[in-house]
């Protein structure tokens, strides 16, 4: 096959993004050609939370620039692409509007074809984009996607084909590191403050609980965690957590036992999904994470032990590919476009929209 070039962008949640993504000669991976990515964390850091107005219209103020800067960057002309994409959903409407909206602009004036992106898909094929000859990346893989919003375990079976096995009944993982940041003054975004603080804690000081912890199934539950932090603050005991402002030491050694509880219960999680995953494939050999908190290195180095023990290899994308950005939204645009995916301008975006609706939809 030859190279492909397409064109993304990322716009669903507080980072305005541009990518432009290429294929390798032959089937495997493929290269990020140029790419801008502005973060709006000091626009919603006073807030403690994304804001979605504020999101959407820092997305409509920087997009346009960023197209033509990532355009510009390239050295390639519009001609030189052979498909444009955005992320459609799902995420915060305003921003996810802004992008599609853009990109429809540019397929009608340059006349390409337009690629409708779930952001979770662009999650999961990540790991495709940087997969190599010597390290191929080949469907099924059991994939683990654990971000702001979602937590979930997924059989990825061919692009656009997703079956999913355990997901989480209340709170996101990410979702309970930014809830216990809060809870620790450690601001916002919690998971990367989380993970530094816990590098100078003690992770056996507080003995957390460590939800659906043996039982049967893939399911997450991370709610529970998030109330066991709340209450160790609220009452404390006089041995555990001295009443007073906490210090420096109390924060670290909190965030270290809260990661702990994470990286355990994702570990038992992923024991389950394996087994799940292989009775479906028994050939399969990949296990891939991804998503904002895959770049957590504890959680990852975890998830590599409790992989491999089960017989499978895993995969965790660079760190920048974890976090939201363009590149992974061109990426699974191109890899549609290859299979033959596009959409018609009428396409809505969707603020809802969970992975396994992508094969009714084709
Ligand atoms: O994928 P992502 O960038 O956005 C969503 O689609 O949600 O994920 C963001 C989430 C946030 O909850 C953030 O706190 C978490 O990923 N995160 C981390 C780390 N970096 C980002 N969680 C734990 N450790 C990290 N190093
Ligand atoms: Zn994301």
């Amino acid at each position: 096959m030859s190279p492909l070039r397409v064109l993304g962008i990322e716009t669903s949640c507080d980072e305005t993004a541009v990518a432009i993504v290429a294929s390798n000669e032959g089937a495997l991976g493929g290269r990020i050609v140029e790419e801008r990515l502005l973060s709006q964390l000091e626009d919603h850091a006073p807030y403690g939370g994304v804001v979605p107005e504020i999101a959407a219209r820092a997305h409509l103020s920087h997009l346009d620039r960023l197209v033509a800067e990532t355009m510009a960057g390239s050295g390639l002309g519009w001609d030189d692409l052979d498909a444009v994409a955005a992320t459609a959903g799902p995420g915060l409407i305003g921003g996810v509007i802004v992008g599609v909206m853009t990109a429809k602009s540019i397929a009608l004036a340059r006349g390409l074809p337009f690629v409708a992106v779930n952001h979770l898909e662009g999650h999961a094929l990540t790991a495709r984009l940087t997969a190599t000859q010597d390290d191929p990346l080949d469907f099924p893989y059991l994939l683990l996607l654990v971000s702001g919003g979602h937590c979930q375990f997924l059989a990825v079976e061919g692009v656009g084909r997703y079956t999913r096995l355990g997901t989480t009944i209340d709170d996101a993982a990410g979702e309970a590191f930014d809830k216990t940041a809060k809870l620790l003054g450690l601001g916002y975004p919690g998971g990367p403050a989380v993970e530094q603080a816990a590098m100078k804690g003690d992770a056996t000081r507080f003995d957390l609980p460590r939800p659906l912890k043996g039982r049967d199934g893939c399911d997450f539950s991370f709610a529970g965690l998030k109330t066991a932090v709340r209450r160790l603050l609220e009452e404390g005991t006089a041995e555990a957590l001295p009443p007073g402002p906490l210090k420096d030491q109390d924060t670290a050694d909190l965030a270290a036992s809260f990661q702990a509880a994470v990286a355990d219960v994702l570990a038992d999680r992923s024991a389950n999904a394996i087994a799940t995953f292989r009775a479906r494939h028994p050939g399969a050999r990949h296990m891939v994470v991804a998503g904002g908190v895959a770049a957590n290195a504890a959680l990852r180095a975890r998830l590599d032990g409790a992989a491999r023990d089960h017989g499978l290899t895993l995969i965790a994308p660079p760190m920048a590919l974890c976090t939201d950005n363009a590149a992974m939204i061109a990426w699974a645009g191109l890899e549609r476009f290859a299979a033959g995916f596009t959409d018609s301008l009428d396409i809505a975006p969707r603020p809802r929209w969970p992975l396994e609706e992508l094969q009714r939809r084709e």
